[in-house]
């Protein structure tokens, strides 16, 4: 049996119940599908998944054909959950990013917001590159750092997340070439906001308000060095 270790972070975030949880929130979400040319007849897989957010609201507006995947029990289990309440007919599998048990060529757009800093990036995007259909798209919402940090900085968000790596502009240009993809855009969102919405509750573990403090000391502490990019990109 494999023995999954997840961060803190991504521990807390799945018991709190985020309902989303990448910066943009559903409405950035909502502004990048709209752009895009979606019907019902479009096959949608949403990496790194988590409660089901993004994958419901994608099945719901479109009638479009969705699975998600996710590593995490709890988030998988409350996807799962999403679904049966709004009778959604969404996929949802328990899976890694670097290995999808999934057939080559079968998906028009594939999605990640927010997910692959936690993984091996040439893996995942080999995966998703063999999943896509030619000519099909890859849309991801992702941190991107906008300069190199100091050794000790780069250590202290790595262990906190559970980061594999921390990834500049270039750096995930390079990487989404090298993985095969074409016609790569990048832009910043200045125009969407969110706040996360957290749902502290009274018997909460104290451990998950500490870890939820951390997250935003880090936020506030390296606001000019940590940001995030949309990445679009063709197969
Ligand atoms: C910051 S959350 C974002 C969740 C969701 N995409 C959203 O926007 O609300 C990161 C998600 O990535 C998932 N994740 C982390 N490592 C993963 C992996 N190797 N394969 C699949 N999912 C992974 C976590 O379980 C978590 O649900």
């Amino acid at each position: 049996m494999v023995i999954i270790q997840y961060s803190k972070y991504l521990d807390s975030l799945s018991k709190l119940g985020i309902e989303g949880a990448h910066p943009g929130g559903i409405n950035l979400t909502k502004a990048i599908f709209k752009r895009e040319n979606i019907s019902r007849n479009s096959h949608i897989l949403d990496i790194g998944c988590g409660t089901g957010q993004t994958a419901a609201y994608l099945a719901r507006k479109y009638g479009a054909k969705v699975t998600g995947i996710d590593i995490h029990p709890t988030m998988v289990a409350r996807a799962e959950r999403r679904m049966q309440k709004h009778r959604l007919p969404v996929k949802i599998i328990q899976a890694s990013a670097e290995k999808i048990p999934l057939p080559d060529n079968h998906f028009d757009f594939i999605i990640s917001e927010s997910v692959l800093s936690f993984v091996n990036k040439p893996r995942a995007l080999k995966e998703i590159f063999r999943l896509l259909k030619n000519r099909g798209r890859f849309i991801a919402i992702e941190q991107t750092i906008n300069q190199r940090l100091k050794e000790k900085e780069e250590h202290e968000i790595k262990q906190f997340y559970g980061f594999d790596s921390l990834t500049m502009k270039k750096d995930w240009v390079a990487l989404l070439k090298q993985a095969g993809f074409e016609h790569i855009r990048i832009q910043k969102n200045t125009s969407i906001h969110s706040v996360p919405d957290l749902h502290y509750s009274n018997d909460m573990e104290p451990e998950l308000y500490e870890i939820m403090e951390k997250h935003f000391d880090i936020l506030s502490r390296y606001e000019e060095k940590l940001g995030y990019r949309i990445y679009s990109c063709t197969k």
